[in-house]
């Protein structure tokens, strides 16, 4: 595929960037529908800019603090720069900010947010920590459409671990980010080549689940 034909992707951060790793290093793949044009930090001490710029890719930083409660100002700014950068998608990647409805509605069909939990349980915060004291057995992570709404909106993909009985919030996290790595490029990809399509807020796409469906968790032995 040449580069003209990708999607140009734009992603948003605000810390670590371990995701946007994921997905930079994933586009690099030949045939990869996508292109990680330009990475977004609306803080200029976040992690993964650095990993970004190791990698070639361009990156800019729009700090949000200045515009104090003005979000739709910061949004602006943030439009602008999407604009000029010809982006046709946008990954939130670990992107600490709620969108107005104005900026989501520019977006609407081509953001995509990734959530450490298996949605619609768990929005919100404290997702591992949550998923723990209720006891449940399987947790996981999702890649969905962003919609006003924080945390909902049409889900693309989900990827699902075993809760552990001896797990604490640090290793159930880690397992748990591991599959966000392989949901997100995976997402993207799905996305990126027009493999899904919204109908009545759901998403549908051609792509099954694997066929060895069953996770069964715990093990009885
Ligand atoms: C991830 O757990 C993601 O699910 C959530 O924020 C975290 C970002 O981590 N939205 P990273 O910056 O991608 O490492």
């Amino acid at each position: 595929m040449s580069d003209t034909e990708k999607r140009r992707v734009a992603i948003l951060i605000s810390g670590r960037g371990s995701n946007m790793t994921a997905l930079i290093e994933a586009a690099k793949a030949q045939g990869f529908p996508a292109e990680i044009a330009l990475v977004v930090s609306n803080k200029a001490d976040a992690g993964g800019l650095k990993i970004a710029a190791q990698h070639g890719i361009t990156t800019t930083v729009i700090e949000s603090r200045p515009f104090g409660t003005d979000r739709e100002a910061f949004e602006r700014a943030l439009q602008d720069k999407l604009t000029a950068s010809r982006i046709d998608l946008v990954c939130l990647a670990g992107f600490l900010r709620l969108l107005t409805p104005w900026f989501v509605k520019q977006w609407e069909g081509r953001m995509l947010n990734i959530h450490p939990a298996l949605l619609p349980a768990y929005r919100g915060l404290h997702t591992h920590e949550r998923a723990l004291a209720d006891g449940v057995k399987i947790h996981g992570a999702t890649v969905h459409f962003v919609v006003p709404e924080m945390d909902a909106g049409p889900i693309v993909m989900q990827g699902a671990v075993a809760v552990r009985a001896d797990d604490t919030v640090e290793t159930l996290a880690a397992r748990v980010l591991a599959v966000e790595h392989q949901i997100y490029p995976d997402a993207l990809r799905l996305v990126a080549s027009g493999g899904v399509r919204i109908e009545n807020g759901v998403c549908r796409t051609r792509a099954t689940g694997p066929a060895d469906d069953r996770l069964i968790s715990p093990a009885v032995i």
